[in-house]
Formats: structure tokens, sequence, C-alpha cells
């Protein structure tokens, strides 16, 4: 099917990865919306370097029905990829409405233009975070979901609720959700990754910064868990593995292949690593000796947890390529190539 691919979040972390992934292997226009609200617009000059594909950009916020119709007023649009929304677990709890009302208003708004401009294709970014502390793991798309750990977390159960529900009064209507483990990692060309604004929250960046020196030390939370080395332990996944799994989901729904209106999957590699483990396996790959220390554990986090991707692996034919070092080495490349350009921004 022709027709313009909406992505929502083009400049944004796995939406950047995502636009490269897709560039090679869809002959549908790309068409982004982003109000740089936690990106740049200069991905996409970087995304151009990558893959010479000049995409267009709507700086629209997706709360403003009015704006966000006009795209689709202006474009024949077939499928929506929904990146856009705020992603930080912590500030959520701080900030709890202004995660309410971004997240949902936005994929509530993106529903009504697909009622009105006849849409029927939309892939949602979902998260392992609807899982809560899963009581077995590795965790599949049919384990409990557990009250949510975060209003983050929680916008992510309710949106996808919101389209089954909306699959359900729309009979024409598909839906995929990818539920993402722990997305880490750049392109391996080094010229786009994770731009965290300030301290950064996750795992990776703030240890690339300490190996680079722009934090003083890591603080593993917490070595008293019932783990194996006493620290977390997680599904970390590789961003463009995470790219590849959006566009074999767009080619399984413009080809008609889905086998429900609503599908979910995980993303992860099924592998769970402690953060120790991850710290090692940076040392390795950077031969950077890192300054940590175990500390107090992070309120909110969970002991434990990481996926069955088995169906992701049969129905997509999602093989992730990446393993844990050349996760760290292309976020290594990431962050040297950042400061190499007084940090881009
Ligand atoms: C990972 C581990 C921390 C920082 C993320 C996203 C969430 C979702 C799932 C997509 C934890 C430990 C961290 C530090 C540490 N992804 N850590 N010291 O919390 O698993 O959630 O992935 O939706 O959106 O936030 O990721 O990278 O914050 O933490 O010890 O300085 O690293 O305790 O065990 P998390 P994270």
């Amino acid at each position: 099917m022709t027709g313009n691919i909406l992505i929502t979040g083009g400049a944004g972390y796995i939406g950047s990865h995502t636009i490269i992934d897709l560039t090679g292997l869809t002959e549908n226009k790309l068409i982004s919306v982003d109000n740089f609200d936690n990106s740049t617009s200069q991905t996409f000059e970087r995304v151009k370097q990558i893959v010479d594909y000049k995409i267009t950009n709507y700086e629209v916020n997706l709360t403003d029905l009015e704006k966000t119709k006009q795209i689709f007023q202006d474009n024949s649009i077939s499928a929506i990829i929904h990146f856009a929304a705020h992603k930080a677990v912590g500030e959520s709890v701080e900030n709890p409405l202004k995660y309410y009302h971004n997240n949902l208003q936005s994929l509530i708004n993106l529903l009504h233009c697909c009622k009105e401009f006849e849409v029927a294709n939309f892939i949602f970014s979902s998260s392992c975070t609807i899982y809560g502390q899963p009581k077995n793991i590795p965790v599949t798309e049919s384990s409990p979901i557990l009250p949510a750990e975060s209003p983050y977390g929680n916008t992510k159960q309710i949106g996808e609720e919101i389209l089954q529900d909306y699959c359900k009064a729309n009979s024409n209507f598909k839906a995929i959700a990818l539920r993402y483990f722990n997305p880490v990692g750049a392109h391996m060309s080094g010229l786009i990754g994770e731009l965290p604004n300030g301290i950064p929250n996750n795992l990776v960046p703030f240890i690339t910064q300490t190996a680079i020196g722009l934090r003083e030390k890591i603080t593993v939370f917490g070595g008293d868990y019932n783990t194996r080395d006493g620290s977390c332990v997680r599904d970390y996944i590789h961003v463009s593995d995470i790219a590849h799994a959006h566009t074999l989901a767009l080619n399984r729904l413009l080809k008609n292949e889905t086998k429900q209106q609503f599908e979910a999957f995980n993303l992860g590699t099924g592998n769970g690593v402690t953060v120790l483990e991850a710290i090692k396996a940076f040392e390795k790959v950077s031969g950077k000796k890192l300054n940590y220390k175990i500390g107090p554990r992070r309120e909110g986090d969970i002991e434990a947890v990481y996926s069955d991707s088995s169906k992701a692996n049969k129905e997509l034919g999602w093989i992730p390529k990446h393993n844990l070092e050349d996760m760290m080495a292309s976020a290594w490349k990431w962050e040297l190539k950042l400061q190499e350009n007084g940090g881009i921004k």
C-alpha cells in the first residue's frame, strides 16, 4: 500500500533510529511530527547524513487537536507509528498530570484523526513497565498486567486499553503495541543516539557520561537484591533492533497479516543482565575503568525483569542482532562523538 507513514516523535531516540531503518525497507513516504520537546531538529540533519533521506517534520504539539488534524488534511496517511510521549519514570511520579495530559491526550487526538481521515494502521510505543514486578520471569505477552509502578507506566497501560477499545468499536482498524524492554545503544555510525536532557535517568547514558568525565561516579542503586550479584536485572536491547521491529510491524499491518485487530509483542533479547554485569561489559569494550559505588535502592525499581520475545521472533520474524558488548560499544562511540561536537543539542 502506498500512502504516507506518519511518525510521531520522529526526532526522538527510537523514532530517529526507526526512520533510518524504514528508509531502506519501504517505498512509503515518511512524515514526522515532533515539537522538539525532548529532542532537536539537528537529528534530522544527521539522519540525512546517514541515509540521505530528508524527512518533512511538522512542529506540532499533538495535544492540540486542530493543529494535529491539519497534518491529516494536508497529507494522505496510511499508517501511524506513535512514539511521541514523555518517558521519564521519576519525573512522572513528581508531575503526573504532565504525563496523563500529554501522553493520553496525544493518543486520543491521533485516534480522532484516524476516525475522521480513515487511517486504519497504528503502531504504539509501549513498554515492559506495564508488567510491573512480574511474579514469573521471563515475561510473555500473556503475563499478568500488574498495577503500574509509575504514572508513566500507567499511561502505557491505559494507552493499550484505549487502543483495544477503539479496535472493538472500529472493525477496520488494526493496532500493534510494541513493548520495549530497555532500549540502549546508538546507531553504529555514532551520528545519532540518546540525548538525555540534563542528568540522565537511565543507566547507560550515566555510564558513558561517567566514562567521559561528565559525571564523577555511578551509584549502583542497590546491591542487596535477590539476584546473582545483588544488583537489578534488566533486558537491555539495542535501539537499532527495536527500530527494525517497527519496520516489520508496519509491513505486517500494510500487508494485512495481523491475526487480531490488536496485537502486542515483547521486544527484548530474553537475556537478563545485572547492573554490575552491564558496567563490566562497558569497561571491557571501552577499556575505561568506571568509578562506581553501591548505593541505596532507587524508589520504584523492580528487582528483575526480562522478556520472552519468542512471539516477535516467530510472528514478526524479528531476531535481535546486537549483543550487550555491541550496545555498550555503540553507546560509547556516540558519547565520544557528542563530546567531539561539544555535546550536540
Ligand atoms: C536500569 C537499571 C536501575 C541508573 C527504563 C525506562 C522505561 C522503560 C524500561 C521503555 C535499574 C539501575 C540506573 C543509575 C543504576 N523503557 N541504575 N544507577 O528503570 O529499567 O526503565 O526501561 O519504556 O521507560 O526508564 O531503566 O536505565 O533507569 O535503570 O543502578 O545511575 O539500572 O536501578 O536497575 P529502567 P534505567
